[in-house]
Parts: C-alpha cells; structure tokens; sequence
C-alpha cells in the first residue's frame, strides 16, 4: 500500500517561487501523466518530492500513506518506496552499473522488509535478473560493467531511468520525461516496462511532453495539465490527445476566467 498525497505544495528555488500550490493524490497501481509547458514546474516537483537539498518548501506538506515526508531526507524517502527517474540523468563516475543496482536493490528489500520481494543470495542469480530487465529496455549486457551513465547516449542514459525502475520495483516511481530523446522502438519499450512495474500495483507518474508514450501504456488513469505552478486540470487519456491537438492555451484561459 502506498498512497503519495501532495497538498497545497508551494516550493521556492533560490528565492524564486516555482510551485503555487500543487495538490495531487495518487493510489496503488494507478498511473498518471503530468504534461504542461516548458518551465511550468513540472521537474519542480519531481525534485520536491525527492527532497532535492535546493528546493525549499515554503507552504503545504507530502504525505506517504497518511503521513508527513516534508522533513525527511532522499535516502529515506526511497527506502521508503519513493524513486525518481531523472529528466538529466548525471554521469557517476566510478560507480559501476550493476554494483549500484545491487546495493539499490538490496537496500530497499530491507527497508521493505515483508514487501513480497524476491531475495537474490548470489551476484550471479541477481546478474540474470537484470540481464531479463536490460532486455526489456533495449540495453546490452555490457552496459552493466561501466559506469553509471557514463559516456551513455541520451536515449541510453533515459533506458538506464527505466531499467532501475524495472529493477528497484518502488511503490512510487516519478519519471521525469522518460521518452525524451528516444527512438520510436525505445519509446514503445519503455511504455511496456511502465505497464509491467505498474502491474505489481507500484504507482507510476510519467511527466511527459508528449502523447505518444502514453498511448503504448496498458492503462492511464489520469492526465493532469500542468502550467505555472500547479495542477489546473485533470481529465483522463483522451485529454492527452486534446492537448497534443490544441496545446495549452485554452486550459490556461480557461483558468485565468474562473479566476477573475
Ligand atoms: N535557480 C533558479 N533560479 C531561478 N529560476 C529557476 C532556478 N531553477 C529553476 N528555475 C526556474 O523554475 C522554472 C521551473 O523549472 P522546471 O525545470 O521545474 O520546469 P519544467 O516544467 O520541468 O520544464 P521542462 O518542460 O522544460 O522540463 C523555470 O522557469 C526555471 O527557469
Ligand atoms: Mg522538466
């Protein structure tokens, strides 16, 4: 079970107030798409909600199954079920890829303890399972002996997202554009490995600019319109097709008329 409730959130970034007021609540298994213009604030709160160290929370409050976050730290958050899956993957050098995913892994079968998870006791068992997830994204094995995102292309480092998500199995993923910079294979790749994490009733928020992600997923609950700040509308699948046909002006409008 885990029920992420955002309300009335209102986040600051060196003095610069970005979101005014965001409320959202989402459920077990269902997935959502966030989409709105450049700038609006969507990666925002993505970092927001995993507590990025520059983002201040001047109003309102995060709650994970009926409790506050607001004051707990990233590390915690995600062993508490929360993942990110970043718009800018960063490049660690370093670190190797397969060594990460374990310790990832591992960590967050402790802290969910009871969770039903598969249990890997060698390197070798958990290797084949993440030779079946790499197959799922559309990434060589090699990939698993370099360093996290290092030298990966853009659309590499975007299956990388995807894979530890495949892989860590959160009770909460954000992805933040997963289909950006992707071929059209990929794209419909990553939409299934979303449909199968969002199968074991993981929660799934795809922030994305476009349709078509969307359309390749099993099931979409909700889409909500996203512009300066906050949430201004919410509809279901078929409002991802209006706002690829006729933008978003006239959601914004129509808000700027209820307000006055
Ligand atoms: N340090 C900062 N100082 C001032 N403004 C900032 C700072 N960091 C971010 N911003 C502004 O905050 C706004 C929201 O940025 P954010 O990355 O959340 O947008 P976004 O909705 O994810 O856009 P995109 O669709 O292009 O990814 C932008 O206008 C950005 O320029
Ligand atoms: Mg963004």
């Amino acid at each position: 079970m885990a029920v992420l409730e955002i309300k009335d959130l209102h986040v600051s970034r060196d003095g610069k107030k970005i979101l005014k007021g965001v409320n959202l609540k989402t459920g077990p298994g269902q997935v959502h798409a966030i989409m709105g213009p450049n700038g609006s604030g969507k990666s925002t709160l993505a970092y927001t909600l995993l507590a990025h160290p520059k983002y201040e929370v001047t109003q309102g409050d995060i709650l994970l199954d009926g409790q506050s976050i607001r004051d707990i730290k990233a590390d915690e958050r995600a062993r508490r079920g929360l993942f990110l899956g970043f718009q800018y993957p960063t490049e660690v050098s370093g670190v190797g890829f397969s060594h990460f995913l374990r310790t990832a892994y591992n960590s967050l079968s402790k802290a969910l303890e009871g969770d039903d998870r598969e249990v890997f006791i060698t390197v070798r068992e958990f290797q084949k399972y993440l030779r079946e997830n790499l197959e799922k994204v559309g990434l060589k094995e090699e990939f698993l002996s370099r360093y996290l995102n290092e030298g990966f292309s853009g659309g590499e480092k975007k299956r990388a997202e995807v894979l530890q998500m495949a892989v860590l199995k959160p009770k909460i993923s954000i992805l933040d554009e997963p289909d950006s910079g992707l071929d059209i294979d990929a794209v419909q790749a990553v939409a299934k490995a979303i449909s199968q994490v969002s199968g074991i009733n993981s929660t799934i928020v795809v922030i994305t600019h476009y349709a078509r992600i969307l359309r390749f997923l099993d099931k979409l609950d909700y889409v909500h319109v996203f512009a300066d700040g906050r949430i201004l509308k919410t509809g279901d699948a078929t409002l991802a097709d209006k706002l690829e046909k006729d933008g978003y002006d006239w959601v914004i409008e129509g808000q700027q008329q209820v307000a006055q």
